[in-house]
């Protein structure tokens, strides 16, 4: 019999896991929507930085930071990981092109079939050039279908969106929607602003087989990465 019981696995994110009924589910798709430079990316290298440190392959698929650019941020971060598992646990490839059809369907599969049986942790960061390519409404959702299944089946995964409009709302833009429908669970970071300064913040709009804070939490980031501050109020 096939075992279904929900397997969870750290975030790597200080104070997340306790929101989200302990980490975030194995063979799980997650969103994480956000303004652009709110920390999605440095979300998306502390959840690989986590598996790295437990042995397990992280692939980075990036549509916008070269190999580069990513170790840098990686190195300001002390997050050692990514250099020393370079081309062994940690797999790093830049989405270049516009062929994200074939990209999704063939390239995709094949670079992750390099996963050679272990625990996967897959970021896609950020997703959002794909909705400007495709803009059928019934095609994006079959694509999505198929790769967010394919994903399942390989580890744990998280996808970025960037949210773009009036960062003081919660609103979901309708083309962006797609994969918050899709996905099995969508964090949010919100940028909020209080008279004169910026106050980041993360909540989670949903999150299938799991009990989460239905709050606001405020984070920082700081010199070794994001840190929420699960108890505080936003202001
Ligand atoms: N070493 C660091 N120490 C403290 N804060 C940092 C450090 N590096 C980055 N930051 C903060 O993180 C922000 C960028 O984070 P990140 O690149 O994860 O955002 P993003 O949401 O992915 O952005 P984009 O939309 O451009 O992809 C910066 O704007 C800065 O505020
Ligand atoms: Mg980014």
């Amino acid at each position: 019999m096939v075992d279904q019981s929900v397997v969870r696995i750290s975030s790597g994110i200080p104070g997340f896991d306790a929101l989200i009924g302990g980490g975030f589910v194995r063979n799980s798709v997650v969103v994480v929507y956000g303004s652009p430079g709110v920390g999605k990316s440095i979300f998306s290298l502390q959840f690989l930085r986590e598996g790295l440190k437990n042995g397990e392959k992280a692939f980075y698929i990036s549509l916008e930071q070269d190999l580069d650019s990513i170790l840098k941020q990686a190195d300001a971060l002390g997050f050692v990981e990514f250099r020393k598992e370079l081309n062994s646990n940690f797999v790093f490839t830049k989405m270049t092109g516009h062929d994200f059809k074939a990209f999704l369907s063939i390239d995709l599969p094949k670079i992750l079939s390099e996963r050679a049986g272990k625990e996967a942790r897959i970021v896609i960061d950020p997703l959002t050039p794909l909705f400007w390519e495709i803009r059928d409404v019934a095609l994006q959702r079959t694509m999505l279908e198929n790769v967010f299944n394919l994903f399942r089946s390989l580890g744990t995964t998280i996808i970025t969106i960037e949210k773009y409009g009036n960062i003081n709302t919660l609103e979901l833009s309708e083309d962006m929607a797609m994969p918050l429908y899709l996905g099995d669970t969508v964090v949010l970071i919100s940028l909020l602003f209080n008279q004169n300064f910026y106050q980041t913040a993360v909540s989670v709009l949903k999150m299938r087989f799991s009990q989460h804070s239905a709050g606001l939490h405020p984070f920082e980031i700081t010199s070794n990465g994001i840190h929420i501050f699960q108890d505080q109020p936003v202001f």
